[in-house]
C-alpha cells in the first residue's frame, strides 16, 4: 500500500520573467490558473484577453481537415463554457485573429509515441497566438486556451499568461474494460473527450474477458457471435472510434488479453482451450481457470489468422496480448499438455506461459506491431522490443527497464479500486524502486494508464468512475515531477470537474439520476435525506466489494446506494481536511468549531428523515444500515467536539469505548457495501477530546 503524500504546499509554477508578477499560493486561496494539467512552464502578467462575441479564432501555416475539425470543437466548446454566439467559422484574416494558431507541418499518418506534442500558447491583452510544430501540439494547447477562459467582473476572458509546455511522458493512457461490461461507442466517444480535454494521448482498449468478445471478426464470426451476448463493435463502429480518437490526438492500442482470461472465445471456438468444455460466457468476477492450449498448432494458426485481421483493424505500432492472471488449472489436468511439456523439458506453467508469449510474440511481430503486456510476460529472453505494462507495482517496471525494456506503470493508477484523487496523484512512474534508475533506464519508463476495469461499473456510472480522478493522474503524467502538491490540485480539481461534464462527461449529474431512482416518489426532505448520505459515503475500497453480501455478476443492476456514491466524497474530504486545520488551531478556532458543528448536527439528524423511504423503495432500505451508522457515528463525532469547546474531557474509557463504537458503525455501513470516510475525522475529535489530547481540556 502506498501512503498519502504529504507534501508541504509547493509553489507550483515556474515563475521566470521579470516582467510578469509570479504567482505564489496559500493552501486555501483560489488557483490563479485553473489548468490541468499545469502546463511544464507557465509566466504570468496582469489582465486578460476579452473573450466575447468578436472572438475569431484563425490558423497559418500547414492545414488539414483535421485542425479544420478541431477549430469546429474549439468553437462549440466555447460556445458551451461561455454561451456567447460565436461566428462558427474562422476568419480568413489572421491580422483579424483573437487566437492565432500557427503550425509547421503535419503529424505522423499514423499517430506515434513520442511525436511532438509541444507547443507555446502566449495571451496578450490584444490577442493570443497558439504555436506547434505540428497539429498534436495545436490539439493540446487548444485545451489550454479553453482551460484559461474563464469569468471576470467584465465578461469572460483568458488572462495574460505566456505558456512553454511539452509532457513529461509520452505515453499517458486510460484503459476501458468493455470486455466485462459491454461500454456502447457513444460511452467511449465522450471518454475521449474528456482524455482530450487533460491532455492524454493512448485509448487502450481491452476487447475482450471472460465475460465478452467485444469485436466483430470477419475471419472468426463464432467469436462476437456466440461470446457476446450480442454486445461487441462492429468493424465499421470500431472505423468510425479510431478516426475519433485520431481527431483527438489519442492512440488506440487494443488488447486481447491471452491465454487467461478468455472464456468467451471459447464459446464459439472450444478447440482453442485447454479444457473440454463446452464454454459458456461467464457470469461472476474474478480469475478463472479456462485458458488457451498452448501445446496445439492449431491455437497458434488461428491467433495467426486472428491476429492479422486485428492489425489490419487497428493502425497503432502497439497490439496487446494481455497475458495476466493464468492459474494453470486447466493446463494441470490435461495429460496431453502435461506431456507436452515433459517431452519439450518445459519446467511449469511459467515456462510453459513464456512458451505460449513467446509464439504470439512472433505473430504479433510478423503483422508488423510491437507486443505490449502486462507483467507476466516479462520472462528471461523474451526480445527487448516488447513493452512491459506494470499492474504489479514500480518495483517491476524498475526490474524490467534494468534489463532494458520499456516500460508503462498502472499500478497505483488502478481507478476501480475508489482510491482519492490524492493517492492516485502521489504515484510516480519513476517513483519507488524506478526512483533508483539511471537516467538513461529512466528514459525506458514511457509513462503510465488510468485503468478502468469494469465489474462495478456500467455505461451509467462509469464516467464517475473514471473523472474527475483521472485528471489528476493526467497531471501526474503530463506535468514536471515537481507538480505534486495534493492541495494546489484539489484547489483546481472542482473546475476542471465541472468542465469535463461540459465536454460531455456524466460523472456528477448521473448521481441525481440514480438517486432519483433509489428515491421514487419521495417528498423532498426525503430526496435531500438521501442525497446528503449519498454525498458523504464512499464505495468500500479495493476489491472488498467482493467479499460481501450475495456472489455479484455482470448480470447484477448496478443500482445501489455503492453504485451512486463517488469514489471520493468531496464533502467529506472537506470537512476532514477542516478538522485537521481545526486542531492544527488547537481547537480555538470558534468559527471552525460552529462549521464542522453544523456539519455534524445535520448529519447526525439525518437518518430519521430517510427512514420513512426506506419502508417504501428497497434500494433505500438497502442503503439503511450506511445511514444510521452515519448519522450515529456524527452523534459521537458532536459529543467529542461538544467536550472540546465546552472543555470537558474524555475519559480513557469513554474515549476507547468510542472509538471502538466508530469501528462497529464503519462495519456496519459495509452491509451497504459503502464506508464512511469521515471516520478518521471522527476519530480525531474523539483523541482530541481525550483528557491528555491535543485540545485544551478546561477553560
Ligand atoms: C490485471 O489487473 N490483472 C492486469
Amino acid at each position: 500500500m502506498r501512503s498519502f503524500f504529504h507534501g508541504k504546499i509547493a509553489v507550483f509554477l515556474t515563475v521566470l520573467s521579470l516582467a510578469f508578477g509570479a504567482i505564489s499560493m496559500r493552501a486555501q486561496s483560489p488557483p490563479a490558473l485553473n489548468l490541468m494539467p499545469m502546463p511544464a512552464k507557465v509566466q504570468t502578467g496582469s489582465g486578460f484577453l476579452k473573450v466575447d462575441e468578436s472572438f475569431r479564432l484563425s490558423f497559418a501555416g500547414y492545414r488539414e481537415p483535421r485542425l479544420d475539425r478541431a477549430a469546429q470543437r474549439f468553437l462549440e466548446q466555447l460556445h458551451r463554457q461561455t454561451a456567447l454566439v460565436l461566428a462558427s467559422r474562422e476568419t480568413v484574416d489572421p491580422a483579424k485573429a483573437t487566437l492565432l494558431v500557427s503550425t509547421e507541418q503535419e503529424s505522423k499518418t499514423v499517430q506515434e509515441l513520442g511525436e511532438d506534442e509541444s507547443y507555446t500558447l502566449d495571451v496578450t491583452p490584444s490577442g493570443a497566438k497558439l504555436h506547434a510544430a505540428n497539429p498534436l501540439g495545436v490539439l493540446r494547447g487548444l485545451q489550454t486556451f479553453l482551460q484559461l477562459v474563464t469569468i471576470t467582473p467584465d465578461g469572460f476572458g483568458a488572462p495574460v499568461v505566456s505558456i512553454q509546455d511539452q509532457p513529461r511522458f509520452s505515453w499517458r493512457g486510460l484503459m476501458i474494460d468493455s470486455g466485462r461490461h459491454f461500454m456502447p461507442i457513444a460511452v467511449l466517444e465522450r471518454n475521449l473527450d474528456g482524455m482530450e480535454a487533460v491532455k492524454l494521448n493512448v485509448f487502450h482498449w481491452h476487447l475482450s474477458e471472460n465475460q465478452g468478445f467485444r469485436v466483430e471478426s470477419h475471419k472468426y464470426p463464432k467469436l462476437h457471435e456466440l461470446g457476446s451476448d450480442g454486445l461487441y463493435y462492429t468493424q465499421e463502429e470500431i472505423r468510425g472510434l479510431l478516426a475519433y480518437a485520431r481527431d483527438r490526438g489519442i492512440r488506440v492500442v487494443p488488447e486481447f488479453d491471452i491465454p487467461g482470461h478468455s472464456t468467451a472465445w471459447f464459446v464459439g471456438h472450444p478447440e482453442l482451450a485447454s479444457g473440454s468444455g463446452p464454454y459458456q460466457i461467464e457470469r461472476k468476477w474474478g480469475v478463472f481457470d479456462p485458458a488457451m492450449d498452448p501445446t496445439s498448432e492449431k491455437t497458434y494458426k488461428f491467433l495467426n489468422e486472428f491476429i492479422g485481421e486485428m492489425a489490419k483493424i487497428f493502425p497503432d505500432a502497439f497490439f496487446h496480448i494481455g497475458g495476466d492472471e493464468v492459474n494453470g488449472k486447466e493446463w494441470d489436468a490435461n495429460p496431453g499438455i502435461q506431456s507436452y511439456r515433459k517431452a519439450h523439458g518445459i519446467k511449469d506453467n511459467n515456462a510453459l506461459q513464456a512458451y505460449f508469449s513467446q509464439r504470439v510474440q512472433e505473430l504479433v511481430v510478423k503483422h508488423g506491431k510491437t507486443p505490449i503486456g502486462w507483467d507476466e510476460i516479462l520472462v528471461p529472453g523474451v526480445p527487448k522490443s516488447i513493452v512491459i505494462q506494470s499492474w504489479r507495482g514500480t518495483d517491476s517496471l524498475a526490474a524490467a527497464a534494468k534489463q532494458g525494456y520499456r516500460g508503462i506503470l498502472s499500478n497505483g493508477y488502478y481507478v476501480d479500486l475508489g482510491w482519492s484523487a490524492a493517492r492516485h496523484y502521489a504515484v510516480d512512474p519513476l517513483g519507488g524502486a524506478a526512483a533508483n534508475l539511471t537516467p538513461e533506464e529512466q528514459k525506458l519508463v514511457l509513462g503510465g494508464e488510468a485503468c478502468m476495469w469494469s465489474e462495478y461499473v456500467d455505461p451509467e456510472n462509469i464516467d464517475s468512475r473514471i473523472w474527475p480522478r483521472t485528471a489528476a493522474i493526467a497531471e501526474r503524467l503530463w506535468s514536471p515531477a515537481d507538480v505534486r502538491d495534493p492541495a494546489s490540485m484539489y484547489a483546481r480539481l472542482p473546475l476542471i470537474s465541472q468542465r469535463l461534464e461540459r465536454v460531455g462527461l456524466n460523472h456528477r449529474a448521473y448521481q441525481r439520476r440514480m438517486i432519483e431512482r433509489m428515491a421514487g416518489t419521495a417528498s423532498p426532505d426525503e430526496l435531500a435525506a438521501l442525497q446528503l448520505i449519498v454525498e458523504a459515503l464512499e464505495p468500500v475500497k479495493d476489491y472488498n466489494r467482493e467479499e460481501i453480501g450475495a456472489e455479484p455478476t455482470s448480470q447484477t443492476p448496478l443500482n445501489r446506494v455503492a453504485d451512486a456514491v463517488h469514489p471520493e466524497s468531496d464533502i467529506s474530504r472537506l470537512f476532514s481536511s477542516k478538522v485537521d486545520d481545526y486542531l492544527a488551531s488547537s481547537c480555538k478556532d470558534v468559527a471552525m468549531a460552529s462549521e464542522l458543528r453544523a456539519k455534524l448536527v445535520q448529519w447526525a439528524g439525518n437518518d430519521v428523515h430517510l427512514r420513512p423511504l426506506a419502508e417504501r423503495s428497497f434500494l433505500v432500505k438497502e442503503a439503511s444500515p450506511a445511514s444510521s451508522a452515519l448519522s450515529q457515528a456524527a452523534e459521537v463525532a458532536l459529543a467529542a467536539l461538544d467536550r472540546i469547546t465546552l472543555g470537558v474531557p474524555l475519559s480513557p474509557d469513554l474515549r476507547k469505548q468510542q472509538l471502538d463504537g466508530l469501528n462497529a458503525l464503519e462495519l456496519q455501513a459495509h452491509k451497504a457495501q459503502v464506508t464512511i470516510p469521515a471516520l478518521p475525522a471522527f476519530q480525531k475529535l474523539i483523541e482530541a477530546a481525550t483528557a491528555g489530547g491535543a485540545c485544551p481540556t478546561s477553560k
